[in-house]
């Protein structure tokens, strides 16, 4: 398949893993590399660059394809996430949260591309004056922060691919074949998606989580205000609850009395610890598969779909 971003990011499908706080390890953004995507490593929450380097070599001792890093700005000083990826010389950057314009340079030196995150048309089109090579929309729809403006992707691709002159690559809610062919034909791109690769194999995610994800509908997946946080989409208390009481869960594994709630939700599957974050794609996932199924089961519903459209306009 062919658009500007699968020619940009020299990948096989416009399919991109998000960026997901301790869940974008090596393991998981390789397998998105290998099955034809762009996997991408999250730096937000490693402790070091050390141990930034340790995924990055790990996804290299898995793929000989082009894989990124997620750098999300706004938790504390990257700096050192930035000299790590242009050391590694990774193939692309994707930057969110606060504005990168400062470390920009140092990734253009060094040949690597850089995306940025857009949580509204504004910033989309600051960051392509900036120089970024292609920009992530975020919809309302997504798992995670879905930026201040209540947009949906319906509203704001249309428009921003209309505009904006780089790619535009759609993210929120897309998990199968006719959500990905949607944000194609309203002029993404490219997709990114969270939620869907949580529930895989090779996602280091607690079974738990995999499971509530699989079971849960997209009414459940809500947004929470958070004091420090910001809004935040995830699986509203309630189903918790409900899922919980319908299931023989593994019972969870405190390992570390320390450790943040995230840790404890999406490491130990202790699911009521902290917010189990989601976007309402919910709906569409119903097991839980391995990469190259998601990304494959994508491709084909797709080619599928189109055919259906066409045959539409056929009369
Ligand atoms: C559990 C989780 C953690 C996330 N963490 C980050 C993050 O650290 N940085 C970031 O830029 N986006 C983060 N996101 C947003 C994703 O990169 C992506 O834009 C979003 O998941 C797309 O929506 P979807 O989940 O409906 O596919 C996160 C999403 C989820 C579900």
């Amino acid at each position: 398949m062919r658009t500007r971003v699968t020619e940009l990011l020299g990948i096989k499908y416009p399919i991109i893993l998000g960026g997901m706080h301790w869940l974008g390890r090596g393991r998981l953004a390789a397998a998105v590399s290998e099955a034809g995507g762009l996997g991408l490593v999250s730096a937000g929450t490693l402790g070091s660059r050390d141990e930034l380097q340790a995924e990055i070599d790990l996804v290299r001792s898995l793929t000989t394809k082009p894989f990124g890093v997620n750098i999300s700005l706004g938790y504390r000083d990257m700096g050192e996430f930035f000299e790590a990826v242009v050391h590694a010389k990774v193939d692309a950057v994707f930057t969110s949260g606060r504005n990168p314009e400062k470390y920009i340079p140092q990734l253009k030196d060094a040949g690597i591309l850089w995306v940025h995150v857009a949580p509204t048309f504004r910033h989309a089109l600051k960051a392509e004056k900036m120089g970024a090579d292609a920009v992530v929309m975020v919809g309302i729809e997504a798992g995670g922060h879905p930026g201040p403006d209540d947009v949906t992707l319906m509203a704001s691709i249309p428009k921003a691919s209309s505009i904006i002159k780089i790619p535009v690559i759609a993210a929120g809610s897309i998990t199968n074949g006719k959500s990905f062919l949607a944000a194609l034909a309203m002029g993404a791109e490219g997709v990114q998606i969270g939620t869907r690769f949580i529930a895989t194999e090779e996602c280091i995610a607690h079974s738990n989580v995999k499971e509530l994800i699989a079971w849960a509908d997209e009414t459940d997946a809500v947004l929470f205000n958070l004091k420090n946080g910001g809004r935040t989409r995830a699986v509203k208390k309630e189903a918790v609850e409900r899922f919980k009481a319908g299931t023989s869960l593994t019972s969870a594994t405190a390992k570390d009395d320390n450790a943040n709630d995230f840790v404890k939700v999406f490491r130990d599957g202790d699911i009521e610890a902290g917010l189990v974050i989601v976007g309402q794609g919910l709906g569409t996932i119903n097991e839980i598969l391995t990469v190259h199924e998601v990304i494959e089961n994508i491709m084909s519903e797709a080619r599928e779909s189109n055919r259906e459209l066409d045959s539409f306009f056929e009369g």
